[in-house]
């Protein structure tokens, strides 16, 4: 049976990741925050079948706590690390983001200096992201468009990336990373648009009535499912070699498109509820994020399943069923 390890768990993709390990026969461990772990003991009353985080072996370690981190490394033998745990909110002004740039980039550090000391063996899965590229010059991006990244989370996140780059080339680390594109899913946090909306729609479906205050509409993104992307993950990790891979759709959807589909789905015209406040805007690209993945698809045979509008649906169904067991985020 492999051993795998997982930090942030509690996050949307830790979740997914961890229910398709165990489904593949996997000994999965996870690392959480003692609140990440609080919250998800309350989150065992919602929608996701219980029994998935008591089939999981949790250790209330941040990344931060040294000690902790060295102790589990160095006594429990693991054949993978999927490092997920990070401060991802884009919309974050760079000025405010210290903790992200700080904290982003020595977790990543502590635990390529752990695996290195302990468990030069162990493969570590790297979470890249899209907004590395920031502000591309070109679109779709691949492996080789040059790295431009506009936010605090996106430079902590390249600079991780050059961290794990070193460490598999300096020391000879299994070094899987993935640049993955926005991945959405019933488990997306709140402050992200996709889940925004939903919510929104969920309780204007409940309540008949109702507004939702949204940035740039015309916002284009490149949208994939989450349960799709942790697939991609593990593909990454069980290659022969390390390397890097874009995992994205190659679709773009507007703002107005997912709003479109999420009111359509309930029966209401999102016209009707949806107002503009400049508040939630944000510089966007002149060239957009979107993804060429045809590299994954052809080395490992990954490709997106779930399509934007059975995503979206899905978002609302799950967020409709919540309400109406008036558990709330
Ligand atoms: N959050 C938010 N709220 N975004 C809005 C809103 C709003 O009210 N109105 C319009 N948008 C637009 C944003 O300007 C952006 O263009 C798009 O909707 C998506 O925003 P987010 O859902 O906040 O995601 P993101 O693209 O900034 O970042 C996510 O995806 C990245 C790529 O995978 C995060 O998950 C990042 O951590 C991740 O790296």
């Amino acid at each position: 049976m492999k051993r795998a390890l997982i930090t942030g768990i509690t996050g949307q993709d830790g979740f997914y990741l961890a229910d398709y390990l165990l489904s593949l026969g996997y000994e999965v461990h996870g690392l959480a925050r003692q609140t990440g772990l609080e919250y998800i003991r309350g989150n065992l009353l919602r929608d996701v079948p219980p029994e998935l985080y008591q089939r999981c072996h949790l250790h209330a370690v941040s990344l931060d706590n040294l000690p902790g981190l060295y102790r589990l490394i160095s006594q429990t033998p693991f054949d993978e690390c999927y490092h997920l745990a990070a401060s991802s909110f884009v919309g974050e002004r760079l000025a405010d983001g210290y903790q992200t740039i700080q904290n982003n980039i020595a977790s990543t550090h502590y635990l390529l200096a752990a695996l290195q000391e302990f468990q030069p063996g162990c493969r570590l899965y790297f979470a890249g992201t899209s907004e590395m590229f920031g502000r591309p010059s070109m679109a779709p991006q691949t492996e080789e468009t040059p790295f431009m990244p506009r936010s605090a989370y996106g430079i902590s996140k390249l600079a991780g990336y050059h961290l794990v780059r070193n460490y598999r080339e300096a020391y000879g680390l299994f070094c899987g990373v993935g640049i993955l594109y926005n991945h959405e899913s019933p488990r997306r946090r709140p402050e992200f648009v996709t889940r925004k909306v939903s919510m929104a729609v969920a309780r204007i479906a409940l309540e008949g009535s109702g507004t939702i205050q949204l940035g740039n509409l015309k916002a284009r993104r490149d949208w994939g499912y989450a349960p799709d992307y942790v697939k991609a993950m593990h593909a990454i990790l069980n290659h022969d070699h390390p390397e890097d891979f874009v995992v994205a759709t190659g679709v773009l959807h507007s703002v107005e498109e997912l709003c479109e589909v999420a009111f359509s789905h309930v029966g209401l015209d999102w016209r009707k509820h949806v107002e503009v406040n400049t508040d939630f805007y944000r510089d966007e690209e002149a060239v957009p994020l979107t993804g060429c993945s045809a590299k994954i698809q052809r080395e490992l045979g990954w490709r997106p399943e779930t399509t934007f509008v059975e995503m979206v649906h899905r978002m609302v169904d799950a967020d409709k069923a919540l309400l109406k067991t008036g558990v709330v985020e």
